[in-house]
């Protein structure tokens, strides 16, 4: 269902946006780059961000009530980031954060430098015989003179009587959305920091991040503990039914990086776990299951059912990660159970459900987890592509590390291989490589739109026939000495992307749009950034656009994660997203069998010239 869009003008600048109902004035105004001002994080306490409604949204809140005077309300005053737009509103603007310190990331998205973790030093009234306020309500009150809501929980209430007496009551009071972390004694603003993770079934990235100047202190990236319990999901999942140690041991498995990664990042940067307050998880929902030591087995079977959906916000302990002590998790949420919060970082970073572009954003994987449509309408579902993208199940396939064939060239007679690690003798084919090979192949005209390849007998003159050998029986491809392509390669490849190429195509049908209409391609994810374009639309992984339409955007999941860590702002848009994009299940959809039949062939070469 296509939502009926609002008109919201912010004056005295003439911006005007179009927004889905019930967004807030607060929100809209950042899509749009008018930053208003908060040092509450939006959540109504600290009465900075308001704005005088001239048309439209009037809703008075319990907010408004408390933040703003009886005339002020009456004057059509309203707390931006209360007010939800269920009609065209026009509103005044009198004031935008001052120096908005901001930094590009994603891809090509302007992020505010305005995390969750907030600092306030206080200095407090000292106790005395006239003034017998608890120490948790001395603090409460400082806090919110300076606009900021506060909740304490008993690890830090327990830490205050000491801390505050210490430190002559003077202290930082550290603040995530409106729960309190901790007191420090003395004045501490300048040292804040997060940690945002990808948390991939292979490969697990931490990045320490700056959140006083928005900057990358260090990155750290290793393969997942859990590899030795399966390759993939499906095998992980099926380890974490056989029983509660097994689904600890996953737990444990995967807390050991993470905590491996910590260490090693607060090395780098010569930062302190205790200055590190925060850190935001993305990765697919089996991850986040198996982290939280969450029973994934309801996702592995039909109907396909995760054990939550909503982004968590807990403490750090509970699960024993080694960031401040009472430092807070923050997981992005889940949109099924094999679309997670990895796919809604890369929405965040992609910017793809607030911009006009109509985009497919696919993340190339065993899992194929695909985005199509624009801030109008945005649909994603997941297409399982098998282990071939992996180097799995191809003869001579192996993963993308060092020796491994990443890109092919086929010219007159000759064969340039690209290895990854440069000038070492190539060991295997990765993913990449095996798309690569196979273009190429078409290309050159010796392998045929069914996925056919030619004999040395059929094609004698071909400058490459030498190559066209037999292994086991079956036809091959020579690319160096023992490593070769084989025809029933070429099949696995053809399985892999008619699942990704049919799950895009579906989803393209329910919105009536054709690869005429796209403006763009983006192939993200671990692998997806290193396919070369070209390749992809030869092979007919992506719909037949210009080259130069079809991106490589890195790993935007981490983005996502680093986006809504730096910015509470792309934290809400992180969780308003569920709400926007609609999932589509793809097994037992008929459209999907029949497009599927149709897709597993390659394209005709002059249909993608
Ligand atoms: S009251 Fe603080 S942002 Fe709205």
């Amino acid at each position: 269902m296509i939502q009926k869009k609002l008109e919201v003008t912010y004056r005295p600048f003439d911006k005007a946006t179009r927004v889905p109902s019930g967004t807030t004035l607060f929100s809209a105004a950042h899509w749009i780059g008018l930053p208003i001002d908060s040092t509450c994080g939006g959540r109504g306490t600290c009465g900075k961000c308001k704005v005088q409604v001239i048309e439209g949204a009037k809703e008075v809140t319990i907010a408004d009530r408390k933040e703003l005077t009886a005339a002020e309300l009456e004057a059509g005053w309203r707390l931006s980031c209360q007010a939800k737009v269920y009609q065209d509103t026009i509103c005044l603007v009198p004031q935008l954060l001052r120096v908005p310190k901001a930094a590009t990331m994603g891809v090509n998205r302007l992020v505010l430098l305005d995390p969750n973790v907030r600092k306030a030093y206080v200095e407090l009234a000292e106790p005395s015989l006239e003034d017998q306020r608890s120490d948790v309500e001395r603090l409460q009150d400082a806090l919110t003179a300076e606009g900021h809501d506060m909740k304490a929980d008993l690890a830090v209430l327990s830490t205050l009587p000491t801390v505050l007496r210490a430190a002559g009551f003077k202290v930082t009071a550290v603040l995530g959305g409106d729960q309190l972390i901790s007191v420090e004694p003395g004045d501490t603003r300048d040292e804040s920091y997060g940690v945002a993770f990808d948390l991939g079934t292979t490969t697990l990235v931490g990045t320490l991040m700056n959140l006083r100047t928005g900057m990358a202190e260090a990155v750290r990236s290793t393969l997942n503990g859990q590899a030795p319990f399966g390759a993939d999901v499906i095998s992980r999942i099926s380890h974490a039914m056989s029983g509660s140690a097994a689904l600890a041991e996953l737990q444990a498995a995967v807390l050991a990086t993470m905590n491996g990664i910590l260490r090693e990042l607060y090395e780098m940067a010569g930062v302190s776990r205790d200055r590190v307050y925060e850190t935001v998880i993305v990765g697919n929902a089996t991850m986040l299951h198996l982290l939280l030591g969450i029973d994934p087995a309801p996702i592995g079977v039909v109907p396909f059912t995760p054990a939550f959906r909503d982004p968590l916000y807990l403490p750090a302990r509970e699960i024993g990660l080694e960031i401040h002590e009472n430092g807070r998790i923050q997981t992005l949420p889940i949109l099924g159970a094999y679309v997670g919060a990895d796919i809604v970082g890369g929405i965040v970073a992609t910017g793809l459900a607030r911009e006009e572009k109509l985009r497919v954003f696919v993340d190339v994987g065993t899992n194929g987890e695909i985005a199509v449509g624009s801030s109008r309408r945005l649909l994603a579902t997941a297409a399982p592509a098998g282990p071939a993208f992996e180097g799995s199940q191809i003869k001579c396939g192996m993963r993308a590390t060092e020796g491994a064939i990443e890109g092919v060239t086929l010219t007159a007679g000759r064969v340039e291989l690209q290895v990854i690690g440069g000038d070492v003798a190539p060991t295997g084919i990765c993913g990449s490589g095996l798309v690569d090979i196979v273009a190429q192949l078409r290309v050159v005209g010796l392998v045929d739109a069914s996925g056919k390849m030619k004999s040395r007998e059929e094609a004698p003159e071909h400058p490459l026939s030498d190559c066209l050998i037999v292994v086991d029986g079956v036809r091959a491809f020579l690319l160096a000495d023992g490593i070769y392509l084989t025809q029933r390669d070429i099949r696995e490849l053809q399985f892999a992307k008619g699942s990704i190429a049919t799950g895009i195509k579906v989803l393209m049908d329910i919105l009536g749009v054709t690869a005429a209409d796209l403006d763009e391609v983006l192939l993200g994810g671990s692998f997806g950034s290193y396919l070369n374009p070209e390749s992809a639309k030869i092979i007919g992984l992506v719909p037949a656009v210009d080259v130069d339409r079809i991106l490589s955007v890195g790993n935007t999941a981490g983005e996502g994660a680093k986006m809504t860590l730096l910015s509470f702002r792309e934290r809400q848009v992180a969780f308003e997203l569920p709400a926007a994009i609609e999932y589509v299940e793809l097994s037992g959809r008929t459209d999907f069998n029949d497009s599927f039949v149709s897709v597993l062939g390659f394209p005709e070469l002059g249909a993608v010239a």
